[in-house]
């Protein structure tokens, strides 16, 4: 049984809290709750509603029971990165995908993100800005061998889905906004169809990373 405080986005999201083993858990202010127990296919009760694993939902003043392992943002829409100014400050603040890989492929593209933090053995998650109408770059392979899904904090956006890595050959997408998780977009032996994130406002999404 544990709460653990996480500092890792700030300071635009300051109350993050990794919750583990937890009967009953108050989520107090309005707060983005995703259940993160995925390997024990964990369900939690919001007030007799299911929250299923990978999934999140947007609370305020809701009794969860049953909390195996969830990632909530408190007060997550405290600052607005559809606001220029905050937008401006998050850039200014966060180092962009280039500074952290620099990766030649990635220099330009308008996102920005936090370090890379494990919350569990398998589990990891960033948080991560992006300008708006910026595709991220269709890829299907990963650094490692990962299920991923995206998580939206603030703003909107999309993952889309395409046969081949040409934006032409465009088959699926999913609207993204916030408190929205997409569904599972890997096969069971953890291959992708070509698919990149694409903002459609300036938008704050949660990559989240399994480990397989
Ligand atoms: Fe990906």
């Amino acid at each position: 049984m544990s709460i653990k405080k996480l500092d890792f986005a700030k300071p635009f999201f300051e109350d993050v809290e990794f919750v583990e083993n937890e009967a009953e858990y108050f989520v107090e202010p309005k707060s983005i709750v995703i259940n993160l127990a995925h390997k024990t296919h964990g369900i939690i009760d919001a007030e007799g509603l299911p929250l299923e694993p990978l999934k999140a939902a947007v609370l305020q003043g809701v009794v969860l029971k049953g909390v195996e392992r969830a990632l909530v943002f408190r007060n997550y829409d405290r600052y607005d990165v559809t606001n220029p100014e905050t937008a401006a400050l998050v850039e200014k603040t966060w180092k962009s995908l280039y500074e952290w890989s620099g990766n030649e492929r990635q220099k330009g593209i308008p996102y920005h993100k936090t370090e890379k933090i494990r919350l569990t053995e398998d589990t990891s998650v960033t948080v991560c800005y992006a300008a708006p109408m910026s595709p991220s770059g269709p890829h299907k392979e990963h650094a490692k061998d990962i299920d991923e899904v995206h998580v939206q904090l603030q703003g909107m956006g999309k993952v889309q889905l395409f046969r081949e890595n040409d934006p032409a050959a465009f088959y699926r997408e999913f609207i993204l906004a916030p408190g929205n998780a997409h569904d599972r977009i890997y096969g069971e032996n953890g291959e992708y169809p070509w698919h990149q994130y694409h903002s459609v406002t300036a938008s704050v999404y949660v990559p989240v990373e399994i480990e397989r």
